[in-house]
């Protein structure tokens, strides 16, 4: 696992309770610091309300390698890359990676929400095994994981992350094409976007928006709540993303997140959003 972020963190926590040995790297030993604890404070509130024994709790623990050397994953059959949404950090890790990887039938994924997957191959040397894999957040509770081949992955890497996803982490996949967005994110950015123009033009408050989605349609949270969890800059991000692919007006993010995230108002990651976290 490449990140040890919000999502990286999540997907870590994922795999090692499915009995999967993980090795997590990230860029310093503060980051490492911070990525450990991110994961051991999800564990604990798992011990805590009692959905995982004090047993399985120290064997997921053991499972988890913790390192700021990318070299370390040299011997991983797989390696999911979850490191900031930015295409020339991610060309640069699958760059190295295509190096580093011993085995010759390891498969390099990245839980990408909008950078296409065929540059992340084409940088590789080995663009047949490499797709992705897009993982919901928070990962250890959403059922769904988006698998993404590009033009240039195998069949055989896409039936064998299936397998992974399915049998080896207990998730639902689907399957999108290699388009920016996918298909969750197609559908639920500009609907995010459309709630915070909304809230900027002052239709509403912000705890009215979200109330009339989630008591009125069901949903489990508000567009503005489920926001902040998501984190802004990345809601930003994706947009901007599909902006880019379809110049689509929808997607584009509107100008109070974009000050929101100058702002560092990044929702509940920060601590303050559309809502304060204590
Ligand atoms: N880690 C682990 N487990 C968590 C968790 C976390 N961060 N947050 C909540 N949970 C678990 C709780 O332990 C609880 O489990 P239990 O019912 O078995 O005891 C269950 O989830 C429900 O949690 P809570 O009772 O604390 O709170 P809620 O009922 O309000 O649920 C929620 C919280 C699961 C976040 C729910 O509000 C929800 O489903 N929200 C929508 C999330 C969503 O849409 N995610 C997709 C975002 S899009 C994305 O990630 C793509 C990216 O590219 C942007």
């Amino acid at each position: 696992m490449i990140g040890g972020g919000l999502m990286g963190s999540g997907i870590v926590e994922v795999n090692a309770r499915a009995g999967i040995d993980v090795t997590l790297v990230e860029v310093s030993p503060e980051a490492v610091k911070a990525a450990e604890a991110r994961v051991t404070s999800s564990l604990d509130r798992a011990l805590g309300r009692g959905k995982l024994s004090q047993e399985d709790y120290d064997s997921t623990l053991e499972r988890i390698r913790f390192t700021d050397d990318l070299e370390q994953l040299a011997d991983r059959q797989l390696v999911v890359e979850a490191a900031s949404e930015r295409e020339d950090i991610k060309l640069d890790l699958f760059r190295r990676l295509g190096q580093i990887l011993t085995d010759d039938q390891a498969i390099l994924a990245s839980n990408t929400s909008s950078i296409p997957i065929v540059k992340l191959g084409a940088v590789s040397g080995r663009a047949d095994r490499v797709m992705g894999v897009h993982f919901f957040n928070p990962a250890p509770v959403m059922k769904l994981v988006e698998l993404i081949p590009s033009l240039t992955s195998s069949p055989e890497t896409l039936e064998r992350m299936r397998g992974y996803v399915t049998d080896g982490l207990g998730k639902d996949p689907i399957e999108a094409t290699d388009r920016a967005g996918f298909v969750v994110n197609s559908l639920l950015v500009p609907y995010l976007l459309s709630a915070i123009r909304m809230y900027e033009a002052g239709y509403a408050s912000a705890a009215d928006i979200d109330q009339g989605m989630v008591l009125g349609c069901g949903h489990p949270m508000g567009p503005l709540a489920l926001s902040d969890l998501i984190g802004l800059d990345t809601v930003r991000a994706i947009g901007i993303s599909m902006y880019d692919e379809f110049k689509e007006p929808l997607y584009s993010p509107p100008p109070l997140l974009d000050r929101m995230v100058d702002a560092g108002l990044l929702g509940k990651k920060s601590g303050h959003g559309f809502y304060p976290y204590g």
